[in-house]
């Protein structure tokens, strides 16, 4: 049986309709160019993303269930490129595909570390909207086997072995999985420069399945500034009460006399 088969078994799709109605949500927020559905399945997502997308590119890699989203593809309108191989071999050859505006990781598992490449291998230079069904709430939940440093790039248990304290902790960890997944993100930001802004955290009704969504998009040119001088694009203009205002020059005051 392979990786895919034996996880369908387990998945829980309790809230199927909603997860698509929240892709579909942030798939209208712009007019989508380039879509990547990294996690096709049988392509119940990639349907609805080839209405109205100029060009789509879905991977699958268990033949099998690649056979079928040949079928359910077939007759769509923008000819999409399906892709019998693993995300992470396409990944690799991400930065030759223009104009990516939209990426699906709808795993059972953890997607991060396919994130992580993509976000290497592609830089930032539009709005990218990416929605994610990750699946570690299960894991933490019962066996907390899940290697942190590995998939959130966060080394919180850095001994190399789990004590039953550690274990317990980790466990409870899946109560601060949006917080893991933020700051996961914002790693990828920060390394790779680029901004992101939150949509969208979810969680599916049996609690063991979590989805969200941001945009990821470029950092301010500089050069835009020009004379302006104060516009960074991201700190906030700082505004002063005039209470406050009045503490500060008496604060001045006071430093200048000694
Ligand atoms: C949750 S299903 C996707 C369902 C699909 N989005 C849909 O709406 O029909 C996850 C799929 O990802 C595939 N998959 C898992 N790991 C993969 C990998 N590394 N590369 C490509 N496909 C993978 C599995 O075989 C499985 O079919």
């Amino acid at each position: 049986m392979t990786r895919g088969t034996t996880c369908i078994t387990s998945l829980d799709e309790s809230n199927r309709e909603e997860k698509i109605q929240l892709r579909l949500w942030t798939f209208g927020l712009f007019p989508q160019r380039t879509v990547l559905d990294l996690y096709a399945g049988e392509g119940n997502l990639s349907r609805l993303y080839a209405k109205d997308c100029s060009h789509l590119v879905c991977v699958e890699q268990d033949p099998e269930v690649f056979g079928k989203l040949v079928e359910n593809m077939r007759g769509t309108e923008s000819k999409p490129d399906l892709l019998n191989e693993d995300n992470q071999q396409f990944l690799e050859k991400v930065a030759e595909i223009p104009d990516v505006t939209f990426v699906d990781f709808d795993a059972y598992g953890c997607p991060n570390v396919q994130i992580a490449e993509f976000f290497e291998n592609y830089p930032v230079t539009h709005g990218i909207v990416v929605n994610v069904t990750d699946g570690s709430l299960l894991n933490l939940k019962r066996v907390a086997s899940i290697d942190l440093a590995k998939h959130y790039l966060v080394n919180l248990y850095p001994k190399g072995y789990l004590t039953k304290r550690d274990f317990d902790s980790k466990r409870a960890l899946r109560r601060l999985l949006p917080w893991l997944q933020e700051t996961f993100i914002h790693l990828l930001a920060a390394k790779y420069g680029f901004n992101t802004c939150f949509l969208y955290h979810a969680m599916n009704s049996s609690a063991n399945c979590t989805y969200y969504a941001f945009i990821a998009y470029p950092s301010i040119d500089v050069s835009l500034i020009g004379q302006l001088g104060w516009v960074t694009g991201k700190t906030p203009l700082i505004r002063y009460r005039s209470d406050e205002k009045t503490d500060i020059k008496n604060l001045r005051k006071k430093m200048k006399g000694n």
